[in-house]
């Protein structure tokens, strides 16, 4: 897809579709009306004849007269103008993504990049904008044997009036651009089968998002690397498959040297068998979307590199395979993590924490400023939170506050849990310093308590995307969240937004 930033009213333009918005009050602003005098009256017509309403969402195509300056008009409600927040606009932009989808149109000029949403500002219009087009428009077929066929949309031009919100649409065109194909990388890692997207798979696809970034390298740790750094935590996931578990380092160096780095961390279990402790077979195809963690750090790397962000920025992806096997990890069996705690594995199926412990220690060697991990960990979390908000428990409230910002000017939002120390007792054991599990209650929490063990040292949140990282049902698939929560925080950060 091509992107433009254009400053001039639509009545001056031509496209083959122009989109423009009508709130439910059905008044016409000035340039809407100037723009339907340039079109015979086409959306005075539709509104008196009762065709269009401005409900939030709606959608009408009119198809305009010879002689008019766009071939067709894309109205699109936005509802009633003072409930029109960032949820409203994806509301709005994934409704005429859809829309423009069906029809023949090559190109469209849209001007929502300047609604007056009450919580956003043009440059996150712009990039929400292009992050939802290319989201709608994308659709898996790797494993397809009918391709899908180039869409007939070929370019999108952003429009807007005044010179302040050209420069802003400049400025947040390319990121746009950029954390859109970081989603789609990671929509598609998410997407691919296991028996593709192995941690082989996933150390693969490291080095390719490498190629031709001069700022970004990579380290893959095999399973004799993490043997001698004593990885026992994560190593005893791996021990039942055939698959060897891989540790991938990816950094990047876009800030000052010696500026502490942001750490991502990400659990990336390519197939989630539970185990010896295995999963009932309902479902279980979606345990291949337990690496989503894992996907949303490598499509986030892909973006700031793209975006040649002013940070440094580490990238961790634990991952491996968990199987059942004459190797496998047995309920009671003792693991020492590379920290030195010694963890009693009392339920294989709690395997991402202890993918994730030693990645928080190994973290702990790039002196961190900050360290995100990102983990499809318990089903818990999906019955706290259901499929609208990521989990995000953390030790530092400054964190917190940053990313649930970030997520709610996203519309890619979360919402936080405690992780007070009164919980810490329910993953006692008798055999060893901890166990794995923290029993009925809690789930979520207890996981987190888990990993906050490993995380003392430093300022440390952990996202539990387990409800958000793909869709469940008839449109099974990856969201690519929470990509676009991680890459604003990052934006913020590096003082780009
Ligand atoms: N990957 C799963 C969590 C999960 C389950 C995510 C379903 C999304 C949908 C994780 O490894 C897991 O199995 N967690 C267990 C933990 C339990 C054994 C303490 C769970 O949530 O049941
Ligand atoms: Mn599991
Ligand atoms: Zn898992």
């Amino acid at each position: 897809m091509q992107y433009l930033a254009k400053k001039s009213p639509l009545h001056a333009d031509k496209s083959a579709c122009a989109i423009v918005a009508l709130a439910a009050t059905k008044k016409l602003d000035e340039q809407t009306k100037t723009l339907d005098q340039h079109c015979q009256g086409v959306i005075s017509r539709a509104l008196k004849n009762g065709d269009f309403t401005g409900r939030l969402g709606e959608t009408l195509v009119l198809q305009t007269p010879e002689g008019s300056p766009h071939k067709r008009i894309l109205l699109v409600g936005y509802g009633k103008p003072k409930a029109l927040n960032i949820i409203a606009y994806k509301k709005i932009i994934t409704a005429c993504a859809n829309r423009v989808k069906t029809t023949g149109a090559a190109d469209v000029s849209s001007m929502l990049c300047t609604l007056p949403v009450s919580d956003a500002t043009p440059r996150i219009l712009t990039r929400m904008h292009i992050m939802l087009f290319s989201d709608t428009f994308y659709r898996y077929d790797h494993t397809l044997s009918n391709k899908t066929p180039s869409p007939k949309l070929k370019r999108i031009k952003l429009m807007c009036t005044t010179a302040a919100e050209l420069k802003d649409i400049k400025h947040a065109m390319p990121q746009g651009i950029a954390i859109a194909a970081g989603m789609l990388t990671t929509k598609e890692l998410g997407n691919l089968p296991a028996n593709i997207c192995t941690p082989t798979y996933l150390a693969d696809r490291a080095k390719q998002i490498k190629r031709g970034q001069r700022k970004l390298s990579v380290d893959v740790l095999n399973e004799a690397d993490m043997k001698k750094l004593g990885m026992g935590a994560l190593l005893s996931v791996s021990a039942g498959s055939a698959q060897p578990a891989k540790l991938i380092a990816m950094q990047y160096t876009g800030g000052k040297t010696g500026s502490k780095p942001v750490v991502l961390v990400g659990k990336g279990i390519t197939f989630d068998t539970g185990g010896i402790s295995i999963k009932p077979s309902n479902s279980m195809d979606e345990m291949k979307f337990d690496m989503c963690g894992a996907a949303t750090v490598l499509g986030t790397m892909q973006a700031i590199a793209a975006m040649q962000l002013p940070l440094n920025v580490v990238a961790l992806v634990a991952a491996a395979e968990n199987m059942p096997g004459g190797k496998a990890t047995k309920p009671g069996d003792v693991v020492t993590s590379m920290s030195g705690q010694t963890i009693e594995i009392l339920n294989t199926d709690a395997e991402g924490r202890l993918v994730l412990c030693d990645a928080l220690t190994y973290a702990q060697k790039f002196d961190p400023d900050v360290v995100i991990d990102m983990a499809t960990l318990t089903g818990a979390c999906l019955v706290a939170l259901g499929h609208e908000a990521s989990g995000l428990m953390s030790n530092s409230d400054k964190l917190s506050d940053e990313l649930l910002a970030a997520g709610h000017s996203t519309g890619d939002r979360a919402w936080r849990l405690p992780i007070w120390q009164e919980y810490q007792p329910l993953l006692d054991s008798n055999f060893a310093d901890m166990g794995n599990i923290g029993g009925r209650w809690a789930g979520s929490i207890t996981a987190a308590c888990f990993l906050a063990r490993y995380a003392e040292d430093y300022n440390w949140a952990h996202l539990d995307i387990a409800g958000t990282a793909w869709h469940m049902g008839k449109n099974k698939g990856a969201t690519g969240r929470p990509v676009p929560l991680l890459t604003e925080y990052l934006l913020r950060k590096a003082r780009t937004a």
